[in-house]
């Protein structure tokens, strides 16, 4: 069963992931981080940010992987998901921008783009902890609905839907991108842990269908079902359409630090 933690709001969310994070990168200082966008994980960066800061703990070991990115949007363009993390990771963290990779589609090869992030991602070690939004589809990264659960990095073509939704970070719809690259399905679940963040009753649907509804590739988030060590962290509204809440909060609350999924020394209710 996922580890579920039912949190207070966003910023309540930011603040336990954010530590568990900075933890986690104290006692591993080369952690590989794999790094979602959308506006979901700002309240981690955030938090992980300030204690990194507050407690001087080094990063300059750090490696990030992007989940995805747009294809075709100018180099620089401030709403491409490099520049997203520039100012939401590297900036606050005070990382070198080579630190953080992010998918590109190789011009001369588009094919083999794929190939060469998922080399990138073996040769830093594989992605220690990975952190995931979650689409109104249940898409994780940009793997839509009937992406293979195996699927590997690869260019997709976004949907209307998804084009829709994040056209509140362009000028109109005309100008969101209409295809992207993509950490596949079967590639995030080669994470050694999974920390899905939902905040808001948008996402209600997606996340009871993810943790508790069928495995399958109509809702790739189901994937995570799958995986050893996931942990979910949802605000109410969000958890509002799941059946189980009940045992998912006494589970949390009773549950000693040490047994917790999130990442390795995470003290937990403080801050939750
Ligand atoms: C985009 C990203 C996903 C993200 C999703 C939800 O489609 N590619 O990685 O999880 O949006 O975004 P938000 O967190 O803004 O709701």
């Amino acid at each position: 069963m996922a580890e579920v933690i039912i949190v207070e709001d966003a910023r309540a969310g930011g603040a336990l992931v954010g530590r568990a994070l900075a933890d986690q990168l104290r006692e591993q200082p080369d952690l590989v981080l794999g790094l979602a966008t959308g506006s979901t994980p700002s309240s981690t960066y955030a938090a992980l940010a300030e204690i990194v800061r507050a407690e001087s703990i080094p990063v300059d070991r750090l490696t990030g992987f992007a989940l995805d990115e747009y294809v075709g949007l100018p180099a620089g363009h401030p709403e491409s998901y490099r520049e997203v993390l520039i100012r939401e990771v590297v900036a606050p963290l005070g990382l070198d921008p080579s630190q953080i990779h992010v998918p590109e589609m190789l011009p001369d090869d588009p094919q083999r783009s794929g190939e060469v992030y998922e080399a990138a991602i073996d040769a830093a070690g594989g992605v220690d902890v990975q952190l995931l939004g979650i689409g109104r589809s249940g898409h994780i990264g940009f793997n839509e609905p009937g992406s293979s659960l195996a699927s590997r990095t690869r260019i997709k073509t976004l949907t209307e839907h998804t084009r829709v939704d994040n056209s509140r970070f362009f000028d109109s719809l005309d100008d969101v991108p209409i295809q992207c690259m993509t950490q596949g399905v079967g590639t995030i679940l080669r994470a050694k842990r999974l920390v899905m963040l939902a905040f808001g009753a948008a996402k209600a649907e997606g996340i009871a269908a993810a943790i508790e509804g069928p495995l399958t590739a109509a809702v790739p988030a189901s994937a995570i079902q799958l995986h050893e060590y996931v942990t979910v962290v949802v605000d109410e509204a969000a958890a509002s359409r799941l059946e189980h809440t009940d045992s998912y909060r006494s589970a949390w609350a009773h549950k000693p630090a040490w047994q917790s999924l999130l990442p390795i020394g995470a003290p937990r209710r403080s801050d939750g």
